[in-house]
């Protein structure tokens, strides 16, 4: 059967293992798809380094000018691994208009942009496909726009960047410091090309846009995200969770609520005792709650070379797959039919309940644990558990560490206000959200 030609646009970390795995598996794949899967064009500013990765591999064009890939008429379909919103969107969006199937790993601009894209998509009878864009090698889109179809979807929570899990466990682990296990980070690939998206939870607020929009049925809605990193994360938050049973993860949560859809991207307590909570490394894992199936996990690589390839790929065999089908009939870009979205609102932060952890240094004298108490309470805020450290010797002062039970993100807000108001408390106090992920 004749191949279907694919133009790949961006020969970097994930271009490259795109280009090395297909031709690895060029026979494997041609069986799957039922047609070969070919890269007949490649674009790279960097010629050199394109040059490199292609080797003597017949039949490709090498070029540094993507538009001219994206208007070529023997192109079936356009594959955009070069990143961001700039070039990237012009790309696609011309791709679009030229008629072309887009496979993409890109959620910077799926999740900003890509309700502009995907009508565009629909309107031109394409698809957009884009697995590689969320936890890299899990086939969580799949999973969650197809498998879980049957399911009213009740939350999903995961651990859905690499870069800054890999950062986490590496510095528990090996007491490095970040500098230096960030740099390891970029150096396997993993980090964005602006690595504060990873660490400020950007490309995580990404991931979990699409997650959401796919679960509850609703365009994209990437500027509501409520987006927290790890940079200021302290090492002893770090040691006290664990004395308490827990593990600090970045996770990204998207909830039904009754106001509307909880999107959220912070460092949170996880039980030790959870699956979820030994994800280590670059490894990625993504819980979601059905109504139906109850509680499902995912879990695998979610960056580096060869595992975004793998989803990639797979992608490229499912747009084959469905090359000639009746773009009527195809499944949704967003799970349900385009005239069927919803704009359910994303709930303000101020609403969004759950348990804390605080941490606060205080004056070592008597009475301060009753004025924290006792502004918990006015707050309506009930006390799980708690430890005070020992001020060391010589030291007046000594770290008090709570767990708070499930409460209003705004009631605590306004008791962190008073906490930190009180004479005897020092500097700010620590909050960060805990999250039991029961089933
Ligand atoms: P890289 O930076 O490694 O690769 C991007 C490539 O595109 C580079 O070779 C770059 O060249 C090239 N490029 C930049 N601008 C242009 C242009 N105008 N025309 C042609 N080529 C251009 O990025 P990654 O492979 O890591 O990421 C690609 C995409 O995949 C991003 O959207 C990223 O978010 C996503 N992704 C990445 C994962 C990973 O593990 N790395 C995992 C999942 C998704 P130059 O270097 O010279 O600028
Ligand atoms: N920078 C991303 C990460 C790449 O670290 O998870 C995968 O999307």
């Amino acid at each position: 059967m004749k191949p279907i030609h694919v133009g790949l646009l961006g020969i970097g970390t994930v271009g490259g293992g795109t280009f090395a795995v297909l031709a690895r598996n060029a026979q494997e794949i041609a069986r799957r798809a039922g047609r070969p899967i070919v890269i007949t064009a490649v674009a790279d500013k960097n010629l050199e380094r394109a040059r490199e990765v292609v080797g003597s591999t017949p039949g490709v064009r090498i070029t540094d000018d993507a538009m001219s890939i994206v208007d070529d008429p023997s192109i079936d379909i356009v594959v955009e691994l070069i990143g961001g919103y700039g070039f990237a969107k012009d790309v696609v969006l011309r791709a679009i208009a030229n008629g072309k199937h887009v496979v993409t790993a890109n959620k910077a601009l799926l999740a900003v942009h890509g309700t502009e894209i995907f009508t565009a998509a629909q309107q031109k009878g394409v698809t957009v496909a884009f697995e590689a864009a969320v936890a890299g090698g899990i086939p969580i889109i799949k999973a969650v726009r197809e498998g879980l179809t049957a399911n009213r979807i009740e939350w999903i929570a995961g651990i859905i960047n690499g870069t800054t899990n890999y950062i986490l466990s590496t510095m528990r682990d090996s007491g490095r410091p970040f500098a230096d296990v960030l740099a390891d980070a970029q150096a396997l690939g993993y980090a964005e090309a602006d690595p504060t998206w990873d660490i400020e939870g950007v490309d995580a607020a990404h991931k979990i846009t699409l997650l959401s929009a796919i679960a509850f049925g609703t365009p994209v809605q990437f500027e509501q995200a409520h987006i927290e990193g790890i940079s200021k994360l302290a090492a002893e938050d770090i040691r006290y969770a664990e004395e308490l049973g827990y593990r600090i993860k970045l996770l990204g949560i998207t909830k039904r609520v009754a106001g509307g859809i909880e999107l959220r991207v912070h460092p949170a307590l996880v039980p030790a005792k959870r699956l979820i909570a030994n994800v280590e490394g670059v490894m990625n894992a993504v819980l979601v709650k059905g109504d139906a199936v109850g509680a499902t996990l995912y879990y695998g690589r979610g960056a580096g070379a060869e595992p975004t390839a793998s989803a990639v790929i797979a992608d490229l065999v499912d747009v084959t797959r469905l090359h000639t089908a009746d773009p009527e009939h195809r499944v949704p870009h967003l799970a349900v039919q385009a005239d069927r979205l919803e704009n359910t609102p994303i709930v303000p932060m101020s609403e969004v309940e759950t348990a804390c952890y605080l941490r606060l240094r205080v004056q070592d004298k008597p009475g301060v644990l009753a004025d924290v108490a006792r502004i918990l309470a006015d707050n309506g805020i009930s006390i799980e558990a708690m430890i005070q450290k020992e001020p060391a010797e010589g030291e007046g002062e000594a770290d008090i560490i709570l767990l708070t039970h499930i409460t209003r993100e705004k009631h605590i807000d306004a008791a962190i206000a008073r906490i930190e108001a009180l004479a005897t408390t020092v500097g700010r106090v620590t909050r960060l959200r805990l999250e039991s992920l029961a089933s």
